[in-house]
């Protein structure tokens, strides 16, 4: 069950940018519920090469405050801990790692764009490069895995996280961001019982997630 809480004062709605038809929408859904099939070196490749495109652009104009609201949010009312380890899968160019410094204990950021690595700022935590389809960390490591904006892949997400971790799901564009999924199909797609809390922040939402 996700139980839904009140928006926060700071809710804006987003500006029309990604709507059903968005190709990243289709490629974040199979991802999320075909597995393996749908994701393969190309694919990879691909989205790699996307991104990496974009890293300038993106360093200056997506690590912002009102892309930080939901993040922040979710810290203060999403029950999770902020001790331990929390790993940031997809972190691009540190929008994440910025929301969180001073806040966590110890962070992990991975990025399968290199150029998107090398933008965000290496003080904050250390940057692996890697494929979030095969994640290069022990079984139960984290503590929490933040994800925002990012490509769910359920299986390696529950593999690292530990059994009572959190998983926090963000879009900073609600159901305008390209990389979209509603907290219900997150927990539909992971595999296993889940069950937590999901709010409205700035132009867009969190949900944190556990299993039940
Ligand atoms: C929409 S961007 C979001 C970046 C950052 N989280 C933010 O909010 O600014 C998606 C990020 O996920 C990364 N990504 C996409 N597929 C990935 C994969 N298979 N493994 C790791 N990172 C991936 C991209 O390189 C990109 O940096």
């Amino acid at each position: 069950m996700i139980t839904q809480l009140p928006d926060a004062d700071d809710v804006v709605a987003p500006e029309p940018f990604a709507g059903p038809d968005h190709p990243m929408r289709k490629v974040t859904r199979q991802v999320a519920f075909d597995g393996g099939a749908a994701w393969d070196g190309q694919r990879a490749d691909k989205v790699a090469g996307l991104f990496n495109g974009m890293a300038e652009g993106w360093s200056a104009g997506h690590v912002d405050e009102v892309r930080a609201m939901p993040v922040v949010d979710a810290l203060r009312r999403g029950g999770t801990q902020l001790d331990g380890e929390w790993l940031e899968i997809g972190s691009g160019t540190g929008a994440g790692a910025t929301a969180l410094d001073g806040q966590v204990e110890q962070l992990v950021c991975c990025d399968l764009a290199a150029e998107m690595l090398a933008h965000a700022p290496a003080e904050l935590a250390p940057r692996v490069h890697t494929d979030a389809s095969r994640l290069p960390f022990a079984d139960n490591r984290f503590d929490a895995v933040l994800m925002i904006n990012m490509l769910l892949f359920p299986d390696e997400v529950a593999r690292v996280l530990r059994p009572d971790g959190h998983l926090v799901w963000v879009n900073t564009l609600g159901d305008q961001t390209p990389i979209h999924l509603p907290p219900a199909d997150v927990v539909e797609a992971l595999p296993g019982s889940w069950s937590g809390l999901t709010a409205n922040s700035g132009s867009g939402f969190w949900a944190t997630l556990t299993r039940a």
